[in-house]
């Protein structure tokens, strides 16, 4: 057969991203035969390795969804003698092209597709980008590389990023990854606005009052201190998984469901939006906090943190939109590590309606009858709306219900982890789910002002304990733009 064989190169293989997600998405696929016909896994780092030692490290890290399955094991063994390892420098030419040979014996003579996947630290990207696309790019089939933030630290630092890839790399080669844009419920965000028709005509500041991007993690940095002190949360979620999250939202109808279609509508609503200011945003950082008996520690508690550091483990945003549809509309943003819960959802909270006649039904409190469309992206998935009904009986109260779309209850088939998709993705070609240049500019163009102010300024963050559910200062912000979270009910 003349199907061509495709490599995937996972370059940071004994990271914890190739352990915790690639390699267990990529055995997904297998599982579900998704992967193409002659594939090969090569893992690349710098440690000794044999094949076999490759095999066993994968093989561990295979305890995902699948393993409970009908012949995984069966299935496992066949995905595995399709890995292989290749020990070498991240930015040795030499080590790559040894690489290349190993890639081409494997390939036997077909067309080559070849596919990298570069899990290391922004620093010795570029080193691996050149010594790839110089020693190690496919000569007849596609080569393309995916990228994972961070995408640098602000406007200049992520431009020079860009500029140094674009040296190896056509724009179309690059895939950056934002896993939340592959996350289930943010793919279909776009369904539920542009196949339903009860929810488009409402998606605007005539009906909308607010729109809330909530994420919160119930632990802390736990060992990745050292990478996080040099980002913080607005970089590490706010700039990229919330944000993105918040375009998809708002975007105009694209042209068609083509890659380039829709990234040019999230593009116009990011070059839309108001760089942040100071006053709309509050920065926290999370203190030890003693319950039950156990310690749980502060974020400078942290070997790998400064005992003065400033960054921020938490932080809540008021973002506009000047275009036509969102004028006025606040975005609340709110993300934060070491809090009591562990969630991310997107809330909509509609207008009152003019001239209820219910609305003494509610006392003096309008925002209980306000409706609100909740979408959970995780856990727990979920779509719910709050709608007011009459509670049955003679008498005529108001009641808050919720109509309800529960994932586990409609859907008997497991969700695939976000990288499952961004990988068959890639492999195929299909770029709708990663992020562009341009976009990734007009992101950066919103939030650096504020994070050099940030820093600058020193601004001393607000401390709030670990477990709880965040600073208050997050209530004030909200209260400027008489919206309530609507998290806290
Ligand atoms: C990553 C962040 O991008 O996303 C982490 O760097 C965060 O700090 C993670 O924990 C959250 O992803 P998920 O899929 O577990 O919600």
């Amino acid at each position: 057969d003349k199907e061509p064989a495709v490599s995937i190169t996972v370059v940071g293989a004994s990271g914890d991203l190739a352990k915790k997600k690639i390699f267990p998405a990529l055995f997904a696929l297998y599982y579900e035969d998704c992967l193409p016909k002659h594939f090969t896994v090569y893992g690349y780092a710098r440690s000794k390795m044999t094949d076999a030692e490759l095999r066993n490290m994968v093989s561990k890290t295979l305890t995902c969804r699948i393993d409970k399955r009908e012949n995984c094991s069966e299935k496992m063994e066949q995905f595995l003698k399709r890995c292989f390892y290749h020990s070498g420098q991240y930015d040795s030419q030499e080590n790559f092209a040894e690489l290349d040979k190993k890639l081409k014996e494997r390939e036997g003579g077909r067309v080559s597709n070849r596919l990298f996947y570069l899990s290391i630290p922004p620093n010795i990207f570029i080193d691996s980008v050149r010594c790839a696309s110089l020693s190690a790019s496919s000569g007849n089939g596609w080569t393309r590389v995916i990228v994972e933030k961070p995408f640098g630290r602000d406007s200049e630092s992520s431009a020079a990023l860009t500029k140094a890839l674009k040296q190896y790399l056509e724009e179309d080669q690059i895939f950056r990854i934002d896993h939340y844009l592959g996350k289930e419920l943010v793919e279909n965000l776009s369904v539920l606005r542009f196949s339903n028709l009860i929810f488009e005509p409402l998606w605007s500041r005539q009906y909308i009052r607010n729109v809330q991007l909530i994420f919160s993690e119930d632990f802390g940095t736990e060992g990745r201190g050292g990478y996080f002190d040099n980002y913080g949360i607005i970089r590490d979620i706010m700039q990229n998984h919330l944000l993105q999250i918040l375009a998809l939202f708002a975007m105009e109808t694209p042209v068609s469901l083509a890659g380039e279609d829709i990234r040019n509508e999230k593009v116009k609503v990011l070059r839309s939006m108001r760089p942040l200011q100071l006053e709309n945003v509050v920065v926290g950082q999370y203190k030890s906090h003693i319950k039950g008996g156990v310690t749980y520690p502060a974020y400078t508690d942290d070997k790998t943190v400064p005992k003065d550091s400033l960054t921020p483990t938490f932080a809540a945003a008021a973002l506009f939109i000047d275009n036509a549809r969102w004028d006025g509309v606040p975005f609340l943003m709110k993300a934060g590590k070491a809090l009591q819960t562990k969630r991310a959802e997107i809330r909509v909270q509609f207008r009152h309606v003019p001239g209820n006649l219910y609305n003494r039904n509610f006392g003096t409190d309008l925002d209980q009858a306000t409706n609100e469309l909740v979408i959970r992206v995780q856990p727990d998935e979920a779509i719910y709306l709050k709608i007011n009904n009459k509670v049955p009986g003679l008498g005529m109260r108001l009641d808050r219900s919720n109509l309800n779309l529960h994932y586990a209850a409609r859907y008997s088939k497991e969700i695939p982890d976000a990288y499952e998709r961004l990988l068959l993705d890639a492999i195929e070609g299909e770029r709708r789910l990663f992020i562009r240049s341009d976009e990734l500019d007009a992101a950066w163009a919103l939030f650096t002002p504020l994070l050099k102010e940030l820093e600058e300024k020193k601004i001393i963050p607000e401390y709030y304990p670990h477990g709880s559910r965040g600073p208050v200062g997050a209530h004030y912000l909200a209260a400027r733009y008489n919206v309530r979270w609507g998290d806290f009910g």
